[in-house]
């Protein structure tokens, strides 16, 4: 059954008629720049193939409600339209006033609504084949795919950069999660086979070809499968660590901080800030260089970049985790290009650029290496950069 069929299958048990629409909005993968997007610096994501897919009609019942059913829960969440700025923003520290999964496309109503949109009350059900918890951003495609029905069905004629906008809105205020704009942006304007230049501060996005088929090169997902979640611990406290880095430099942010600037950096910092900062600011310059090296050398040659992303995020940021590790290592051991972790960390996914005809002998090295290394078996699949947010019908 396609995830298109088991969303409209789930409106009809939810709403007992037909939807309005279908919309859809695709998870994405990182190629490079990690933890860059809240310093306001570069970031060069794409959108995967795996959607979000939300079945949607307006009620015909005349009631001022909003309910959501989703695949990933029994029970479907009821509230009133003009109940929800009661609900959100969800106060810092505490879970969401809604189950947390409705968090999501309630808080998109929100969001919406607290930038003027009015409409009447609607019916959502979601049903999504990106894998939750892997890094890959299932939030934004739930965000992406609701913000875009909602949008069309209550005319309020956002545009994507706006609706990206409203999804960030929902993760960072009403569930709470204090992250960047990357990942709403990429699935709101991801292309097929071009990955998304993203500088974080304007918001101005340039579409970079990735030509990875072309080159006779495949990017494998090696998804650890150990979960993580963005809106406890670690993420939050990266966030404060770059924060303090940047008041301490003296700048609003780290974007404003230079390679060429490190050595005064460490002067001023306690060994950790500093190596937080170090890889923010390293990071921004390899996102500057792929998109550089991509556009004369093409995806052959990125993959020394890829390396020393993940070695920076593992030894400067120390979000990595024993799983990922082993799967970058393992991948780079049986001959893929570059490797490295993508995504926020703590668990989640690693990316290697392989050649294509390559996958089987790349996959059964790391599937090795996890089952030597203790590790529960990784999930592996290779990715093409595809469109992004849409209506599907
Ligand atoms: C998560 C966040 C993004 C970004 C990445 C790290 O995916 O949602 O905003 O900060 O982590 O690059």
């Amino acid at each position: 059954m396609t995830t298109e069929t088991t969303a409209r299958e789930l409106f009809a048990s939810l709403a007992g008629r037909e939807p309005d629409g279908i919309w859809s909005a695709p998870g994405r993968v990182n190629l490079i720049g990690e933890h860059t997007d809240y310093n306001e610096g570069f970031v060069l994501p794409f959108a995967i193939p795996h959607r979000t897919v939300a079945a949607v009609g307006l009620r015909t019942d005349g009631l001022g409600r909003v309910s959501v059913a989703s695949t990933f829960a029994e029970e479907p969440v009821e509230v009133a339209l003009d109940e929800l700025d009661r609900l959100f923003p969800t106060p810092a520290g505490a879970q969401p006033a809604v189950p947390e999964w409705a968090a999501y496309p309630l808080g998109v109503a929100w969001a919406l609504q607290d930038a003027g949109a009015t409409g009447s009350g609607v019916d959502i059900a979601i049903a999504s084949d990106v894998p939750v918890g892997a890094g890959l951003s299932s939030s934004a495609a739930i965000e992406g795919a609701a913000a875009s029905a909602l949008n069309d069905l209550w005319n309020a004629d956002l545009d994507r950069t706006a609706l990206a906008r409203i999804g960030r809105r929902a993760e960072n205020e009403a569930v709470g999660a204090p992250t960047g704009i990357m990942d709403q942006m990429a699935s709101m304007i991801g292309g097929v086979d071009t990955a998304i230049f993203l500088d974080c501060r304007t918001l101005e996005a340039q579409q970079v070809p990735l030509a990875v088929a072309e080159a006779g090169l495949a990017i494998l997902v090696m998804d650890t499968r150990v979960k993580h979640a963005h809106s406890t611990g670690g993420y939050g406290e990266r966030r404060a660590a770059c924060e303090r880095g940047a008041a301490i430099m003296g700048v609003p942010s780290l974007r404003d901080v230079s390679v060429d600037d490190l050595t005064r950096a460490q002067e001023l910092m306690d060994d950790v800030t500093f190596r937080r900062v170090r890889h923010v600011i390293t990071e921004n310059q390899r996102v500057l260089d792929t998109v550089a090296v991509l556009r004369s050398e093409g995806p052959r040659a990125i993959g020394d970049l890829l390396v020393a992303s993940h070695a920076s995020m593992r030894d400067d940021f120390e979000i990595s985790v024993p799983e990922l590790d082993t799967a970058v290592e393992a991948a780079l051991a049986a001959g893929a290009l570059g490797a490295r972790m993508t995504g926020g960390g703590f668990g989640g996914a690693a990316i290697a650029l392989i050649e294509a005809d390559a996958e089987a002998a790349v996959s059964a090295a790391v599937e090795a290496a996890f089952a030597a290394a203790g590790h529960a078996a990784p999930a592996l699949f290779t990715v093409t950069p595809s469109a992004g947010a849409r209506r599907d019908a």
